[in-house]
This record gives structure tokens, C-alpha cells and sequence, in this order.
């Protein structure tokens, strides 16, 4: 199937999307009173905003429920398709994606919702696929998750659905292992073709389901060396299917004119005021342990945990934050997730500082108006 041209296929070498702003608090677990706020009007700020200075995509997270602490770290979400929906009706070149967990919504009610929202947007969604992840909120939806790889084949047969609802000319009967529809057919098709498609999976069957069926694949960066070659293996499991996948990662910035003032900024409000509790159920989540890793590395990523939801932090002046970003493009990624602790207030100085910076290294193009 056709692909829509949109931002997430343009010229540039390193192209950038801003993680989370239709969560509280973003990607920083942290008590600072200027910590995000993610009201609509401030989403539709940042989304105007993102959209001039030409960043290609918007990415947000689908959670639940809080994380607890004192911020009840993320406990204020805005849901991802009706933000897409919104936000896209409100901007003009800029992609935003909804993030959609398989097992929770029906594959016929996922279809028509995001051929509604491609329409909208003329062709400028893009669909996060999860398959599983924080037993907190399938608890919440009194589900139980599958056993870990078995996610993925439910996944597969969700995504094989849709797909055929949005080619199939004439009825169709699907029997699967986990679905068995009858006569199924919908009307309109996306779009402009398919809507570009990204997933997030980190173990060796969520890959795969990457390599399969992605256009982009998000891994969380550890390393620069580590990075580098997750995306040879990765461009390579694709190759396996005969498809061609990029990768990206995820990164959180903090950006002023001294390295010394972002470092400090980032004291303040990782050390000062972090969010501790919060942190440490996040990091319970995600399986973190202070038993299963050596000391050093568990107060690397507690404190990666605490600044950013435990990605790669981007911490310095302008120069810095570009080179580290040249960095990151070299080791083979296509772009990377940015996210501030206020997105509203932080973005224009990223944008006058550190974009025009990315654009004398070769990595991005001018926004052309
Ligand atoms: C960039 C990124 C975005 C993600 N977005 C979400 C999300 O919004 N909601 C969610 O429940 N899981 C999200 N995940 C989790 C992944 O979909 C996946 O469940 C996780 O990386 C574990 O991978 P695995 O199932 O292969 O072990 C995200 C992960 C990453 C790295």
C-alpha cells in the first residue's frame, strides 16, 4: 500500500519529534513548580509552535494512571487519538501519531478511528502500536496480559486486520488464533495510502514485530556504541522480511547558553527536587532493580529515570546539545525524541539555538515557508 508523503518521510537527515506532552510532568519525574502542565491549550501551543520551526513529528504516551509520589508523576493524560485528532486539525505540515494498546481496543473500532483522524489530517497521522507493557493499567481494565511473545502474535493478527479493512475492496472473513470476524468491511480507506506505523519493542519478538511491520522502530539509547549496532541488527531483521526500517531513539534535553547552567538546572530539578518515589515505581515497572544491575549502573539510570523517563539526556550549551545530536545521527539512528520540562517555554530557545546549529552540521534543512 501507498504511503502518504508527510514530514516523517522528508529530506532530513536528523529528523526530531517531541515525546509526551500529552502528559503530566512529560518525561522529567520531578516536584519544580514549572514542571508541564498538559492542558490542551498548552498542547495546541506547543503543536503550533513544533509545527513552524519545522520539527516532523509528535509522539505521545498512552498510560492510564499516575505513577504516584508527590507529582503523581504522568497522572494527568490527555487520550492519544482525540489529542492527534485535535492537534492535526490544528496544524499543517507537522505528523502526529496516536499510540494505541492492541489488546485494549478492538482492531474494526482502531481502523475507523484512525482513517477518521488520517482524513482529518490529510494523510499526517501516524500509529504507535503496543502491545503490552505496565500491569498496573491492564489491571485497571481488569485484563490480563498474555505471556510476553504471545503479545506480539495478538498484535500481529490486530494489525493484519486493520490492514485488510483498509485495502479490501469486498467483505472479508478473518479467522484467526485470536479473532474470528465475519463479512468485515470499511469504507473510507486512509488517507493517501497507509499511515505510517512505529513500534517500541525491545526484546527479540517486539523487534521483530518492528522489522515486520514498521516503518520506524524506537529503541531507548544506552550507549552510542550499543546504539549503533542495535540499529545494524535491527535494519537487518527488516532486510529479513524484505522491508527497509529506520530507527530512532528517544532523548531528553537541557539545553541553556553555559554547560554549567544546564548542568545545575539539571541538578535542581533531578537532585533537588526529584520525584523519588515516583521514579522508583516507574522504574518497578519496568522491571528496574537495584538487585539486577551493578551500583553504578543503577544510579546511572535511576538518574536517567528521574530527568527523563530514562532516556538519553542531552545536557549543555547549544554546542553541546548539537554535537551530541551529530553523534547520535552517526551511530546510524534517523532522529530522535526531544522533551523539556516545559516544552512551552523551553522549545524557542531549541529552536533559535540548537536548530539552526543541526542545519550547519548537515543534518536538517531550513524550514521552508
Ligand atoms: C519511545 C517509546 C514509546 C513508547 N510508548 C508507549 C506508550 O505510549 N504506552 C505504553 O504502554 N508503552 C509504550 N512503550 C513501551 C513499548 O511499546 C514496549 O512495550 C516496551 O519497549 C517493552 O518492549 P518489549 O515488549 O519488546 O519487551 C514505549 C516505548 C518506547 C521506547
Amino acid at each position: 500500500m501507498s504511503q502518504p508523503k508527510t514530514s516523517m518521510f522528508n529530506r532530513n537527515k536528523l529528523k526530531l519529534g517531541i515525546f509526551s506532552p500529552n502528559c503530566s510532568s512529560g518525561m522529567a519525574v520531578t516536584k519544580v513548580p514549572e514542571r508541564w502542565d498538559a492542558s490542551w491549550e498548552n498542547n495546541l501551543k506547543l503543536a503550533q509552535m513544533a509545527d513552524e520551526a519545522g520539527i516532523e513529528f509528535l509522539l505521545p504516551i498512552a498510560r492510564w494512571k499516575g505513577y504516584g509520589g508527590e507529582s503523581n508523576f504522568q497522572g494527568s493524560t490527555l487520550e492519544t487519538i482525540t489529542w492527534a485528532c485535535g492537534l492535526l486539525a490544528s496544524t499543517r505540515n507537522i505528523s502526529v501519531f496516536g499510540t494505541v494498546h492492541a489488546p485494549m481496543v478492538h482492531p474494526i473500532f482502531a481502523a475507523k478511528q484512525m482513517v477518521t483522524t488520517s482524513h482529518i489530517s490529510r494523510g499526517r497521522f501516524g500509529l504507535n502500536i503496543v502491545c503490552g507493557w505496565n500491569k498496573d493499567e491492564f489491571d485497571m481494565f481488569g485484563m490480563e496480559q498474555l505471556e510476553h511473545d504471545k503479545r506480539y502474535d495478538y498484535g500481529q493478527e490486530w494489525w493484519d486486520v486493520i490492514q485488510k479493512i483498509w485495502t479490501e475492496k469486498a467483505p472479508f472473513n478473518y479467522d484467526g488464533q485470536y479473532f474470528h470476524l465475519r463479512d468485515v468491511i470499511g469504507e473510507p480507506k486512509p488517507y493517501g495510502g497507509r499511515p505510517v506505523v512505529m513500534n517500541a519493542g525491545s526484546s527479540g519478538a517486539g523487534r521483530s514485530f518492528g522489522a515486520r511491520n514498521c516503518d520506524f522502530l524506537f529503541t531507548v539509547l544506552t550507549d552510542l556504541e550499543k546504539g549503533a549496532k542495535d540499529v545494524v541488527d535491527i535494519k537487518a531483521a527488516a532486510a529479513g522480511f524484505q522491508r527497509a526500517i529506520d530507527v530512532f531513539t528517544t532523548s531528553y534535553v537541557v539545553v541553556r547558553p553555559t554547560k554549567k547552567e544546564a548542568v545545575e538546572y539539571h541538578d535542581y530539578y533531578t537532585k533537588e527536587m526529584g520525584d523519588i518515589p515516583a521514579a522508583e515505581y516507574l522504574m518497578k515497572m519496568q522491571g528496574l532493580h537495584a538487585q539486577s544491575f551493578p551500583p553504578e549502573a543503577f544510579k546511572l539510570f535511576r538518574e536517567r529515570f528521574v530527568g527523563g523517563h530514562g532516556v538519553y539526556p542531552l545536557i549543555g550549551s547549544p554546542d553541546d546539545v548539537a554535537a551530541e545530536m551529530a553523534k547520535i545521527s552517526q551511530a546510524g539512528f534517523i532522529g530522535t525524541t526531544i522533551a523539556f520540562v516545559n516544552y512551552v517555554k523551553e522549545l524557542p530557545y531549541f529552536r533559535d539555538e540548537v536548530l539552526p546549529r543541526l542545519e550547519r552540521l548537515g543534518l536538517r534543512e531550513p524550514v521552508q515557508r
